[in-house]
């Protein structure tokens, strides 16, 4: 049976020491970081991730503000909104949940926000700055990602890393780090996607597999090599009446199925989700650090 690691108490220990800091930094007489939140029409999951983001700043003692909009905001009044917070000296970090109505282009939206307030890391210039090595804003759930792995001692040079999924906010940026020349990296990455054949054949390789590719439950025993890690990274909305809000959240690997042949594994939840949410106040803390720009 594997070993579970516990994104929650990971989690939940980082956030104490950046809490600490937080008050160190006020206690000197800095300000307090902050995070502004850009929130377009009231997408359901949206708003929650978005509201977890407004409590984590108030639990650690950062300043935050929220702005919402009409999903009728034009593009130009939106990209407006943003170089309002990119003029403010006070504001430190800036994220826009995704997704936005189809009417707004969202890479016009992120490449219109600074990339020294891009604490998402979603601007062009952090993506390839992230890819040079250089220091830049990582996404929050890849960062979340690493930060599990050396939490738990994972050893990861020279190990095959299977990267299940291509998007922009996980999968790519994770086969970029995972062979990066880094403590947590210098991995053989193989990066899969919608369009890979022999799906299973290539992910029974891996040592390391981490699933983002949002297909409930997807991944299953026959994908992976006994004694595997296996990174969740899936948080799919599906319907179920047995619960009070009506739906549960899944993750891309069949727990059951694959936990019993690998050597650790994510749980959905309390397993990356946690992590992304610390992952962001830590590059607002480094924003208001000025520590990368
Ligand atoms: N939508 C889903 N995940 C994310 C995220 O990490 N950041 C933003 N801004 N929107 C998202």
């Amino acid at each position: 049976m594997s070993q579970i690691i516990d994104g929650k108490m990971v989690a939940e220990t980082m956030k104490v020491a950046i809490g600490e800091e937080v008050k160190q930094m006020v206690a000197a007489g800095q300000k307090a970081p902050h995070l502004v939140a850009i929130l377009v029409g009231n997408n359901g999951a949206s708003e929650t991730y978005v509201a977890n983001k407004v409590k984590s700043c108030e639990e650690l003692g950062f300043a935050s503000t929220l702005l919402r909009f009409d999903p009728s905001i034009s593009e130009a009044d939106l990209l407006a909104e943003v170089q309002k917070v990119n003029d403010n000296p006070d504001m430190d970090g800036l994220i826009v949940q995704l997704p936005l109505p189809k009417h707004i282009n969202p890479d016009k939206v992120m490449e219109t926000i600074h990339p020294s307030k891009d604490v998402d890391g979603f601007h062009p210039i952090n993506i390839g700055r992230m890819a040079k090595g250089l220091p830049a804003y990582i996404s929050a759930t890849p960062q979340g990602v690493l930060d599990l792995l050396a939490y738990y001692k994972i050893e990861t040079a020279g190990k095959h890393c299977v990267v299940v999924g291509r998007s922009q906010i996980v999968g790519l940026p994770m086969s970029i780090l995972m062979q990066r020349n880094h403590p947590v990296g210098n991995c053989t990455v193989t990066l899969t996607h919608s369009r890979t054949t022999n799906l299973a054949e290539i992910c029974s390789q891996g040592d390391i597999v981490i699933a983002a590719l949002g297909i409930p439950e997807f991944i299953k025993a026959a994908h992976i090599k006994p004694g595997a890690v296996v990174i969740d990274v899936g948080l799919t909305r599906v319907e179920d009446a047995t619960k009070k809000s009506g739906f549960a959240l899944k993750g891309d690997v069949d727990f059951d199925d694959v936990a019993p042949k690998c050597s650790y594994i994510t749980p959905v939840p309390k397993g990356v989700g946690p992590m992304t949410i610390v992952s962001l106040m830590k590059n607002t803390l480094l924003a208001a650090k000025g520590v990368i720009y």
